[in-house]
């Protein structure tokens, strides 16, 4: 620094000094006029505007991508350039030399000069901060994939139709296709143990909707329930649980009232009609075998879910359905029947094996084999005979019941 410029700048400073702005109160006073401004703006965003709202922590939803707030992106995102084991590096060593840096900036460049163009190492160093914080937080937003849509609980409906799907993937095969519980069969370490009936009046009105969903959460493992909850090693999410407690409570609860949508009869058969698998058998076997017939569970790999599955699989597969023809394995079996190998061993038992499902669900099946095995409705229509009086199938439009 020059005694020229020394002198200057010393003059200039008594001068402003003899202008007099005091510190206290002078500048404190603008300080404070400022602050509360910004405050009321606070209290007005709070108030009028608020954050959006993200759904509910839930530690089993494994898709939740988490994010540190704005602010912090860049330190988040540096992140990702150091390796795991060396996380510190990234965390708290890169961190804190550019802060050490900022700190120590006034000692490094002690040029007394205000103007930018000639404070060329600290205007270039702030920036080089200030770039790379900007260009790190772009980079983090940018990578950020797109937070898969929750899918908020839809109508009670909807939830009540997918409860069933999953109550009978879940739960039938133990407690029976409608909540009535027994003596179940075909389950291993289970096998012969009487469970009590959970669709009761008396298990519906003692039991809330949260114990229910705990129950099947964290299971009774000491009795033999196991847990569902992804948390505790299971397979269902939080949603997913919430759908099967709707099922039970809309379908079991005498005092729910099932929205008229929600109501997921099997279509009973008009005289002379043909029921199609779209329609009839579909939703007969989703009901009581699918809990079973389906992969990974002991089944003599004969899997229902889809109609190339029912027709095709199976250690039996060319007998099980078999068109126009009632001395089938499906047929036989339903009527509570086994099937025996050439030394008499019984092969197959009566199906389901805990118990006899509705004689009119049995002659869904029987109709349906004579018929040919339609697929859709359509081709059902086609088979069926019109009802006495009627000029055409189509125009008897079953009332549902
Ligand atoms: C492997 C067999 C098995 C499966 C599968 C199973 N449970 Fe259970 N569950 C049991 C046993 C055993 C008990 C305890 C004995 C009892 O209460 O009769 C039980 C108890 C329960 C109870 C408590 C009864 C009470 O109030 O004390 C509920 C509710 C229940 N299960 C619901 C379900 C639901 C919903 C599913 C499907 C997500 C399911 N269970 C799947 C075997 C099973
Ligand atoms: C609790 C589990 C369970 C349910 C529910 C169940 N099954 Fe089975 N099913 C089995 C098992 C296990 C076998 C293997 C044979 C055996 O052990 O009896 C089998 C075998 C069969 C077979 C012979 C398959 C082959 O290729 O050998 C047919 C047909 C069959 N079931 C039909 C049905 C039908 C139809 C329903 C529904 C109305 C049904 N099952 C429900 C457990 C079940």
């Amino acid at each position: 620094m020059n005694e020229e410029f020394k002198s200057k700048y010393h003059e200039k400073y008594a001068a402003a000094k003899q202008k007099g702005v005091k510190f206290w109160p002078d500048i404190i006073y603008k300080d404070l006029i400022v602050s509360f401004a910004l405050f009321l703006l606070l209290i007005g965003l709070a108030a009028f505007v608020g954050i959006a709202q993200e759904p509910k922590a839930d530690p089993n939803d494994a898709n939740y991508i988490p994010r540190p707030e704005w602010y912090f992106l860049f330190l988040f995102e540096a992140l990702k350039f150091v390796p795991g084991q060396i996380e510190w590096v990234g965390t708290a060593l890169i961190p804190g030399i550019a802060i050490l840096v900022l700190i120590l900036l006034p000692f490094i460049d002690k040029n007394p000069y205000r103007n930018w163009k000639k404070r060329k190492v600290g205007v270039s160093m702030m920036s080089l901060v200030v770039v790379g914080i900007v260009g790190l937080t772009v980079r983090a937003v940018v990578t950020t994939p797109e937070q898969e849509e929750v899918s908020l609980a839809g109508s009670i409906a909807e939830q009540v139709i997918q409860g069933q799907d999953l109550y009978s993937i879940y739960c039938a095969e133990c407690h029976q296709p409608d909540g009535e519980g027994g003596e179940v069969a075909g389950v291993e370490g289970l096998e012969g143990v009487i469970l009590k009936p959970i669709n009761s009046q008396d298990e519906m009105w003692t039991r809330t909707d949260e114990t229910l969903f705990n129950i099947v959460d964290l299971g009774q493992q000491d009795l033999g329930m196991p847990p569902y909850g992804l948390g505790y090693g299971g397979e269902l999410q939080r949603s997913e649980i919430e759908a099967v407690v709707a099922f039970m409570r809309y379908t079991w609860d005498e005092r729910a009232e099932i929205p008229e949508e929600a109501i997921i009869g099997i279509p009973g058969l008009a005289e002379g009609e043909v029921p199609s698998y779209e329609v009839h058998i579909s939703a007969v076997a989703k009901r009581y075998c699918v809990s079973c017939h389906r992969p990974d569970k002991e089944n003599n790999e004969y899997l229902m879910q889809t109609y190339e599955e029912m027709l095709t699989t199976g250690d039996n597969a060319d007998k099980n359905v078999v068109a126009g023809d009632l001395e089938n394995y499906i047929i036989v079996t339903l009527h509570r029947e086994s099937i025996f190998d050439t030394n008499g061993d019984e092969i197959i038992g009566p199906m389901p094996p805990s118990k006899e499902i509705k004689a009119e669900y049995i002659d869904m099946f029987e109709r349906w084999v004579l018929a040919g095995m339609p697929e859709t409705a359509d081709e059902a229509a086609a088979l069926s005979e019109p009802a006495a009086g009627e000029a055409a199938p189509e125009a008897e439009a079953t009332p549902e019941p």
